[in-house]
């Protein structure tokens, strides 16, 4: 117990090898991610990120390596991972005929807890879907789908939450609303673990940015760190400092 409490971070990853066949993923990947806070991984298309997310909900085997969620091993201790977590993968997982009311009250259900109708009004009410509660998903946009999803995952409360590409599709006011919402969560003392294409929204949202190429974490550090990787570019009086994507390119070996 005591072991458990002076261990500051609520997911643990160290060493994860993973191949596909004769395809090697992921090379030795190691990630904190501390309680409470918000770490965004980013990586090119196919770079792991989902394979690491996969790996730590318990639903894929690493080839090598050990992760602890929330103080308990994704291998041995899978059940009680997936006691600790939430898993909101890229497609909305809601019902499009049930109102978003109904898909709340729903997993509720599914999840045996008392007082399925409030549990549902309240997300309801943190993410602003109060008036489209009543509606059937169908008629939903994007960003509302995805707070849904998002609303849906954290039924019970879990102390861990794995947000994969969270904003993928969403416009920017939609991606506003569901940053507030993984902000407020944070916040709230939830763990949170984010996949991301978009260099903004780590910039924006992220406490820590972890950078996945070539099978390995090549950086990992707050924004003001990575940012003094790159020298600032100066323009004749004014300074420009670095953006998260020169930073990103930079270290990825793309041009800009
Ligand atoms: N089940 C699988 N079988 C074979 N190859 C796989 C499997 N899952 C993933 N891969 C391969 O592993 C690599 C990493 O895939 P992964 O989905 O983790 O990448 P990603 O970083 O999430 O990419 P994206 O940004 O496109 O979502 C890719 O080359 C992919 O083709
Ligand atoms: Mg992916």
């Amino acid at each position: 117990m005591l072991a458990l409490m002076s261990t500051p971070s609520t997911v643990v990853v160290q060493g994860l090898e993973k191949s596909f066949k004769d395809v090697t993923v992921l090379r030795g990947v190691d990630i904190e991610v501390a309680r409470g806070s918000i770490v965004a991984l980013l990586g090119s298309n196919g770079a792991g990120k989902t394979t690491v997310i996969r790996i730590l909900s318990t639903l894929l085997k690493a080839d090598a390596g050990t992760a602890t969620v929330n103080g308990f091993d994704v291998v041995s201790q899978a059940a009680d991972v997936r006691e600790s977590i939430s898993l909101t993968g890229q497609f909305a997982a809601v019902d499009e005929i049930l109102t978003g009311r109904e898909n709340l009250v729903m997993v509720a259900r599914l999840r045996h807890l008392k007082n399925a109708g409030t549990i549902a009004d309240e997300l309801l009410r943190r993410f602003s879907l109060i008036e489209a509660g009543g509606r059937r998903v169908a008629t939903y946009s994007g960003g509302m789908r995805r707070r849904l999803d998002i609303a849906m995952s954290l039924i019970g409360n879990p102390p861990v939450i794995f947000l994969d590409e969270p904003t993928t599709g969403l416009d920017p006011e939609a991606r506003l609303e569901v940053w507030q919402a993984v902000k407020e969560l944070a916040a709230g003392g939830t763990t949170v673990l984010l996949t991301t294409q978009h260099l903004e929204e780590a910039e924006h949202l992220a406490d820590r940015i972890a950078i996945l190429h070539e099978g390995r974490i090549i950086v990992n550090g707050t924004l003001a760190e990575l940012k003094q990787l790159l020298p600032p570019a100066k323009v004749e009086y004014v300074e420009k400092q670095p953006t998260l994507e020169d930073v990103f390119l930079k270290l990825v070996g793309g041009k800009k």
